[in-house]
């Protein structure tokens, strides 16, 4: 039998580019097509934007307790289903907090509505995983230390987010960056691990995977897209922003916050710096003052979650065009690179400079 090569022409060559993609054991894990997440986000991880990623071919989580009450889940997973047909999943954070809300009944809702994904955070997810995998559920389970992530792997989730210290939210008490972070993980991690903290781009994408993560996490990025439903003025504040922009809050109560600089986080830094307690900037940390920023667009209402790579955001993009860049700029990345390394020239040693 003789075979015959054929060379692509530029239509061949347009559709195999279109159909090229990263793949990696986190993307087959989970069933998605991409391997970029955009994680739990209070008041931002609603219906249009978990949709909006799912239909990009990421994987995106709804936000549990952004909804006041079990049944609200509901219906948002309902009105998630209306909006696409690719898979995603909803994200359950446990905190320790003065009045717990009911962890078990969003569970419930959770396992009864048919999701397929759980993003788990805040605290050892062990009393949730028999339920969630007797109901033929993944879990993702986000923390922001090795020693976390092992003890995860080792109670048998699915998955790993390792959250560096660049990261909105809570990084942790660690301080521990992504670069040293994610290799450090990998090293002792087997299952799909993610990297997460401080990934806006492809240049973040191909970093992560090289680290020896299997994809990224985003937050603060997919806050600052089209479909996320948050204020334009803090979309605005983000593309303005610098990676210098953020605070570090309650880190002498060891339950960290990076939010953004602003008026009310600087205040709050000040009175714990100066032996204040958590009584004393209550007020100013309250939720609902928090959410003002994200509803009305006032920066300066309350404290609210962003993250360093701030620095690296400078537009706002549908969530299609973020995805879709990052995953075919990544691949370019990763094609250019090796021409790099192959035109590089060969070496002089010092020890033949010397003998010469
Ligand atoms: C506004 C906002 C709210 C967040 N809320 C939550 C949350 O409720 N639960 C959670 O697990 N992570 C939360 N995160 C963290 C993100 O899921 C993600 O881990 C983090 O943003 C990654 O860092 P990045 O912002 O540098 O991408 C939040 C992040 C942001 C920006």
């Amino acid at each position: 039998m003789t075979w015959l090569r054929v060379e692509p022409n530029a239509e061949m060559r347009e559709e195999q580019e279109a159909k090229m993609t990263i793949t990696t054991k986190f993307t087959e894990m989970f069933g998605i097509e991409h391997p970029i997440v955009q994680g739990g986000m209070q008041w931002v991880g609603r219906a249009e934007l978990v949709a909006a990623v799912a239909n990009a071919g990421g994987l995106g989580f709804l936000t549990a307790l952004t909804q006041p009450t079990p049944a609200d889940l509901a219906n948002e997973i309902a009105k998630t289903r209306e909006l696409t047909d690719k898979p995603f999943g909803v994200n359950l954070t446990i905190l320790p907090s003065i009045n717990p809300p009911p962890y078990d009944e969003y569970r419930q809702v959770i396992v009864d509505a048919g999701i397929k994904i759980v993003e788990t955070a805040g605290s050892n997810p062990a009393p949730h995983l028999p339920m969630f995998h007797d109901n033929g559920i993944k879990v993702l389970h986000k923390c922001t230390s090795v020693r976390h992530g092992v003890k995860a792997q080792s109670l048998g989730v699915d998955g790993i987010s390792i959250d560096g210290f660049e990261c909105a939210g809570h990084p942790g008490e660690d301080d521990v960056p992504g670069l040293v972070l994610i290799p450090a993980a990998a090293k002792q991690i087997e299952i799909p691990m993610i990297a997460s903290g401080g990934f806006a781009d492809a240049r973040g994408l191909v970093a992560a995977l090289a680290l020896g993560a299997d994809g990224i996490n985003m937050g603060t990025r997919f806050m600052c897209t089209i479909e996320s439903c948050i204020h334009q003025k803090v979309k605005g504040a983000i593309v303005a922003g610098d990676e210098r922009g953020t605070e570090l809050i309650f880190r002498s109560l060891r339950n960290t916050s990076r939010v953004a600089s602003n008026a009310v986080a600087r205040e709050v830094v000040e009175i714990l710096s100066d032996g204040g307690q958590f009584e004393d900037v209550k007020n100013l940390v309250a939720g609902v003052r928090g959410r003002r920023v994200f509803d009305e667009g006032d920066l300066d209402a309350g404290i609210w979650t962003v993250g360093t790579v701030m620095g690296l955001i400078d537009d706002i993009p549908t969530c299609d065009e973020l995805i879709s860049s990052i995953v075919s700029e990544a691949e370019e990345l990763i094609a250019g690179l090796n021409e790099r390394v192959l035109h590089t020239q060969p070496r002089v040693h010092a020890r033949e400079l010397v003998h010469d």
